[in-house]
């Protein structure tokens, strides 16, 4: 057959990515076509919805580059990078939960535990306490643990790196001998995605705010035990259950403490109100996934 109608496409191109050799490539292609057809039906756009939809598409990849991967925020705002996420990272006994990665990571400088990552940053002091263990119960010493947040005013480092002069609130620490490891930093501060490209566009049409709830991120690494990415929000922010990127749990969710002057933990003599935050970290070391 040659040509074809609204009737025969779809199985014409089905039958045609069917001679994939990988059989994994095959089952993703034939899985592309049979939704994106599906979609097409039960949307039945005119030409000129189709060719806003190209438009938009188009936009989304030319805000890309080294700095701005939009792509994933629109993955993150149509809730894809959590699914994937849930999919990859199945709720395990009381191994910690993960959630979506964010587009501000980079490889963080390391520091001793008890220093100060806030740098150029201003804020209310916060003092940041955890300890990491595996899931079979011994303390994960040694684990790589990297930290990174917003300002008090929600821009992190790299969003302003003429202001901070440099990488602010973020930092690398090793745990020590029982898993622990504490610092010093500033407060973070709920604050909207970037909306100055196409997805802010598309949250505008959608009736949809831009804002993520407070939030500190984590990634911790350590040998034979699943890489975890997850954050610790702020309990009480606003936004929590209206998160744009669907990532908050409800485990994930703690008490950021109000203090007034006086004795942290580690001894420092705070001089104003601090903010203290701990939390137990616990790695999958079921080798399973
Ligand atoms: C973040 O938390 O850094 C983030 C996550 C997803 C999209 C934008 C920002
Ligand atoms: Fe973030």
């Amino acid at each position: 057959m040659r040509e074809f109608d609204e009737n025969s496409i779809t199985e014409a191109v089905l039958s045609r990515v069917r001679d994939a050799t990988d059989p994994r490539m095959r089952a993703i292609s034939e899985a592309l076509v049979r939704h994106l057809h599906a979609f097409i039906r039960e949307v039945r756009p005119t030409q000129a919805e189709w060719e806003a939809g190209i438009r938009f598409l188009t936009a989304t990849g030319q805000k890309c580059d080294d700095k701005r991967q939009e792509f994933i925020l629109l993955s993150d705002t149509l809730g894809v990078s959590t699914l994937v996420d849930s999919i990859n990272n199945p709720v395990s006994g009381d191994v910690t939960e993960t959630t979506v990665f964010g587009p501000f990571y980079v490889p963080p400088p390391a520091f001793d535990h008890g220093a100060d990552i806030g740098g150029a940053i201003e804020g209310t002091p916060m003092f940041v306490s955890g300890c990491v263990r595996r899931a079979s119960g011994a303390p994960a010493a040694g684990a790589t643990v990297d930290v990174w947040h917003s300002d008090e005013a929600g821009f992190y480092d790299v969003q302003q790196l003429e202001k901070t002069g440099g990488l602010a609130g973020r930092g690398r620490f090793t745990a020590d001998g029982e898993g622990r490891f504490h610092f010093w930093t500033r407060r973070p501060a709920a604050y909207p995605i970037p909306t100055d490209g196409p997805v802010g566009d598309m949250l505008a049409a959608q009736g949809r705010h831009p804002w993520r709830p407070e939030h500190v991120h984590f990634m911790i690494l350590a040998d034979g035990c699943r890489p975890l990415v997850t954050h610790l929000f702020a309990q009480g922010d606003e936004y929590l259950d209206s998160d744009v990127v669907f990532g908050v749990k409800e485990s994930l969710v703690r008490p950021f403490v109000l203090h007034q002057a006086g004795a942290a933990p580690d001894g420092t003599l705070a001089t104003g109100e601090w903010i203290s935050l701990d939390h137990e970290f616990v790695l999958d070391d079921s080798g399973q996934h």
